[in-house]
């Protein structure tokens, strides 16, 4: 799976590439990632990649020529109709759905915007869709990326160290997509705290209910709508119902 990332800063991505789960997907070949730089697409002594915006107002807008030079060459070496991400804040939020979709295809090009944005021609001409990190404003897509390709990463197999391990992940469809459960690990008792007795009892089944459980109260009091997603898709046995009346948040 190949990404190309065009930003104006590829030595950002740097530091994800060469370290942990990132690396070794990277290194593996499971994540193929390359970078393209509009500046070396750009024309004159100053190689300029950004103007002032018409109609006025603060501000620098990354130029069309520059970018669609870039972006033309990084589409010629792909097969034709590959995805063009922008990250944007005016894009759909990024949730395990999206990293999925992204993580079982064919990769994408995964384009960062710089200053007040990008302009909206290259927008209309290349994007397909447009994705955002949160309700807020970064100074540049690059974080956005990275935090793509990080969780894309760790879907692929092999990368992770204990196969399979991202299944018990919070939003897994399959567990219902529910929040994860709270995790412990030795010493059995610190500062006073003692883990849960059940996770040490060496039962499977009730560990596996208790995990259940956890997961099922901490989804209905933080994310509420998940559960409702869940119960819509089927996705709650009649013991998780139960389970569920008995607490005060349950929706
Ligand atoms: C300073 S921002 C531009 C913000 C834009 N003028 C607005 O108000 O929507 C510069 C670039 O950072 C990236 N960016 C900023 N916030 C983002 C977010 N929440 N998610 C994804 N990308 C973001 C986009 O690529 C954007 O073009």
């Amino acid at each position: 799976m190949r990404f190309d990332v065009i930003t104006l800063f590829p030595e950002l991505f740097a530091p994800l590439l060469s370290s942990g789960i990132t690396r070794r997907a990277y290194e593996s070949g499971a994540v193929d990632v390359r970078f393209a730089n509009p500046r070396d697409f750009a024309v004159g002594n100053y190689k300029r990649v950004d103007d002032r915006p018409f109609g006025g107002g603060p501000g620098m807008v990354m130029m069309a020529e520059p970018l669609h030079a870039c972006l033309s060459q990084v589409l010629s070496e792909r097969a034709v109709g590959a995805p063009v991400v922008l990250f944007s804040p005016i894009g759909k939020p990024l949730t395990h759905a999206v990293v999925e979709r992204m993580g079982s295809g064919e990769g994408a090009v995964l384009l960062c915007g710089r200053y007040e944005g990008i302009d909206q021609r290259i927008i209309d001409a290349h994007v397909t869709e447009q994705i955002s990190l949160g309700d807020f404003v970064l100074s540049g897509g690059e974080i956005a990326a990275m935090a793509l390709l990080d969780a894309v990463a760790r879907l692929q197999p092999g990368v992770l160290n204990t196969e399979g391990s991202h299944q018990q992940d919070s939003f897994n469809p399959a567990l219902g997509g529910l929040l994860d459960c709270p995790h412990y690990t030795r010493p059995d008792v610190w500062n006073g705290l003692a883990v849960p007795e059940v996770l040490m009892s060496g039962h499977h089944g009730h560990i596996e209910r208790w995990r259940r459980e956890q997961s099922l109260r901490i989804t209905a009091m933080r994310r509420p709508e998940l559960l409702v997603s869940a119960r819509r898709a089927g996705l709650l046995s009649n013991r998780d119902e139960e389970f569920l009346r008995t607490l005060d948040s349950s929706p």
